[in-house]
């Protein structure tokens, strides 16, 4: 048999294996994490209700830089530190009923083992390459410098307190070594420029090329807008512009060691962690075949079987999935991602997700406060769609859709019938006729779960939810039509009255059926009451005969007290300010920086040609320097508070080594007037004074000729 193309028609009976991103060992789970475990457990389960066989692994992603620096502060070791995360993440995950099969660890033998396979392979097949690079190397910590752990100003627009990779104020992407006194985030100390030999991935090989061209623009693999970046970062057919991948990063580093390197070079995190992917499948194959249920794991890992290996990720991570891990795969001899499917992040009230607004919310902070896990779970699928999209948790929204939809239409129906069939027939259920309202309500139910399962298989969980509370609301207008609660009370109505709730109630097992990947613990409980066997999709023409019994009805479900959610994002922004500072918290974060060019695969951006028009808005003027301090806590920073004849400003500026302050007042100068404010950590920077750097130090203030006046416009 031959894979399954992408794009083709899915078979009927489909073998999966199905991953979603592995979380940092250095953060916990937030609900932008959940919004990628929530969205590939529905997939799975709904997958395994139509009778796939379906394996979901994950594994927390352990090594880098991060991790051994949060372990050196905890005064733990790396192992102890990934070790406990591993099972706060399992918790949380359980806890959400996100139902791995397996849940690993990148920092494991297996995956050792299977790293080291790949890298002797991709070795043999002449796609490794040592060369050496030119890094940053913190000399007071005896480490090379991670781009996040350097800031420094912006080489372009000069800005202070930049990131290695790009200046938040004016959008410029660079090199950590172009930016212009750099300093260690972690001592503070000016990092020095080292050589040291490092391993490529010679993705710029012809060979990998043309595999990725192919490999990304087939029919299916990634969606359309995916496919169109993966076009752009390729670059046209003939001029290539993918450069070679460094997967190495020197000692010390907390990761597996490159084969022969005597200690000294440890692969590159994002090298092992999809590799941990296949080490936690193997790990779920050696349980299974050890409790009797072997799996072929060859038609899962090797090519040319009629397996899926389907990915769910974050838009951020697309590169690595798409690209390094493919060509990976491809040369080392192993089987390629069927399918890759990318979600966008989550906003929180419009917003990227914020410490100090209370709305990072931790995973384990919603289960505190008490709040149900089906509740988010419900919301993101009806907020959930097949594009890159951002989906936004609006929290008064969340409140008000999950109390309408599911306490208000789906649970509703089964409280307002279900007790008249245990006070008046002993929990049994009537015949139901062939033909009247009944008959053409189930029916137009029944019928609708080929669409819903389309929408399901697609990952269109939005509209699946849509089309579900349109059922539910046909059954409570059936309900509504019907007065249970009327014939209950009049005189030799006792076979309508068990015909109507028998009815609700069957009504009430088909739309469990449809909500059960969404809400597994819920469908569980309604398994119990209705005292059934676990519904699978099948069972949706299977009504449950007459005579069936089910139990006594208890609530099963809780409307949300808004109350709640202002003590969650209460709790959240207490907690939190002490949580690690560590941007990357973890796949697929929230809203995050975007970050999309791994270093060592971009071009270096080429300054731009700009129009006068792109010119003129910017506002520079002349400005009198009426005050200069120097800024305690910041060794680079001025304050200064420049005069512009009708108003005053505070900007910071990083000028601090080439001018004391005090011979700054009363100079004139040039400022950018309509920079957008920054608020930085020692206050407000209002703009932006110009100062020309180059190559070697110093830097040099610009000054207007005599004659020129505070609040002149320089064009
Ligand atoms: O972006 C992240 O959070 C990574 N930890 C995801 C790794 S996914 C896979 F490749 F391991
Ligand atoms: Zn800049």
């Amino acid at each position: 048999m031959s894979a399954p193309t992408p794009g083709v028609p899915a078979p009927d009976h489909r073998r999966l294996l199905v991953t979603s991103a592995l979380p940092y060992a250095n953060g916990s789970i937030h609900l932008g994490h959940l919004v990628e475990y929530i969205q590939t457990d529905v997939w799975v389960r709904f997958q395994r209700m139509r009778g796939h066989e379906v394996h979901y692994v994950g594994a927390d992603d352990t090594h880098g830089t991060p991790v051994m620096l949060r372990a050196e502060s905890e005064g733990i070791t790396p192992e102890a530190l990934v070790d406990r995360v591993w099972l706060e993440h399992r918790r949380d995950f359980d806890d959400f009923r996100v139902g791995f099969d397996h849940y690993h660890s990148t920092h494991s033998p297996d995956n050792r083992a299977l790293c080291e396979d790949i890298y002797r392979r991709l070795d043999a097949a002449g796609l490794i390459d040592r060369r050496p690079v030119e890094q940053f190397y913190d000399p007071v910590r005896g480490i090379f410098l991670p781009d996040r752990y350097i800031r420094g100003r912006c080489p372009r627009c000069a800005a202070p307190d930049q990131y290695g990779d790009s200046c938040e104020s004016c959008g410029a992407t660079y090199a950590p070594t172009d930016l212009v006194e750099p300093y260690s985030t972690l001592t503070g100390a000016t990092p020095e420029r080292r050589s040291s030999e490092h391993h490529f991935f010679r993705l710029s090989d012809p060979r990998c090329e043309a595999f990725l061209r192919e490999f990304t623009q087939s029919e299916g693999r990634l969606q359309a807008e995916a496919a169109n970046k993966m076009r752009e970062w390729l670059g046209e057919a003939g001029e290539p512009k993918l450069a070679d991948w460094d997967i190495s990063r020197d000692a010390p580093y907390f990761g597996f060691e490159i084969p022969g390197s005597e200690g000294r070079k440890f692969f590159y995190v994002w090298l092992d962690a999809p590799v941990g992917y296949f080490a936690s499948f193997l790990a779920h194959a050696a349980h299974r075949a050890a409790a009797g249920q072997p799996i072929e794991t060859d038609a899962f890992l090797r090519p040319g079987g009629d397996t899926e290996l389907v990915h769910f990720i974050g838009k951020d991570i697309l590169y690595f999935h798409a690209l390094f891990w493919p060509a990976m795969l491809r040369y080392s001899g192993y089987r390629t991602p069927t399918r890759i499917h990318a979600h966008g992040f989550l906003t929180v009230n419009g917003e990227k997700m914020s410490k100090s607004r209370g709305t990072f919310i931790t995973a384990r902070s919603y289960l505190d406060q008490g709040l149900d896990p089906h509740w988010l779970r419900y919301y993101y699928a009806a907020k959930l769609n097949a594009t890159l999209e951002d989906i936004d948790l609006n929290l008064d929204d969340f409140c008000a859709r999950v109390n309408s939809d599911l306490v208000g239409k789906y649970v509703n129906i089964a409280s307002r019938c279900a007790g008249f069939l245990g006070k008046r027939f002993e929990g049994r259920l009537a015949a139901l006729p062939g033909d009247g309202p009944e008959a053409a309500l189930l029916a137009v139910m029944r019928e609708a779960g080929e669409s819903i399962a389309r929408h399901y298989d697609a990952r269109e969980f939005g509209r699946a939810m849509r089309e579900v509370m349109q059922l539910a609301d046909l059954a409570n207008q059936y309900v509504d039509r019907e007065k249970p609660w009327e014939l209950a009370r009049a005189q030799g109505t006792d076979e309508r009255l068990q015909v109507v709730c028998t009815a609700a109630v069957e009504g009430f097992r088909l739309l469990t059926l449809y909500l059960k990947p969404v809400l597994p613990g819920l469908a569980a409980e309604v398994e119990s009451f209705l005292g059934i066997a676990p519904l699978e999709w099948a069972h949706l023409s299977q009504p449950l005969p007459a005579g069936h019994p089910i139990r006594p009805y208890r609530h099963l479900m809780q409307r949300i007290d808004p109350r709640q959610i202002e003590a969650l994002v209460n709790a959240n922004k207490d907690t939190l300010k002490s949580a690690p500072a560590t941007p990357a918290g973890g796949a697929s974060a929230p809203a995050a920086a975007a970050n999309p060019a791994p270093a060592g695969a971009v071009q270096p951006a080429a300054p731009t040609v700009i129009g006068i028009e792109d010119f003129a808005r910017i506002d520079l003027r002349i400005a009198r320097i009426a005050e200069a301090h120097a800024v305690e806590g910041a060794d680079r920073l001025v304050r200064l508070v420049l005069d512009l004849g009708a108003e005053q400003r505070t900007v910071f500026a990083g000028i601090k080594s080439a001018y004391a302050p005090e011979s700054l007042v009363g100079r004139l100068t040039v400022m950018v007037a309509n920079l957008a404010p920054r608020k930085m950590k020692f206050g407000m920077s209002e703009g932006m004074v110009l100062a020309a750097s180059g190559e070697g130090p110093g830097i040099f203030l610009l000054s207007p000729d005599a004659g020129a006046q505070p609040g002149m416009k320089v064009k």
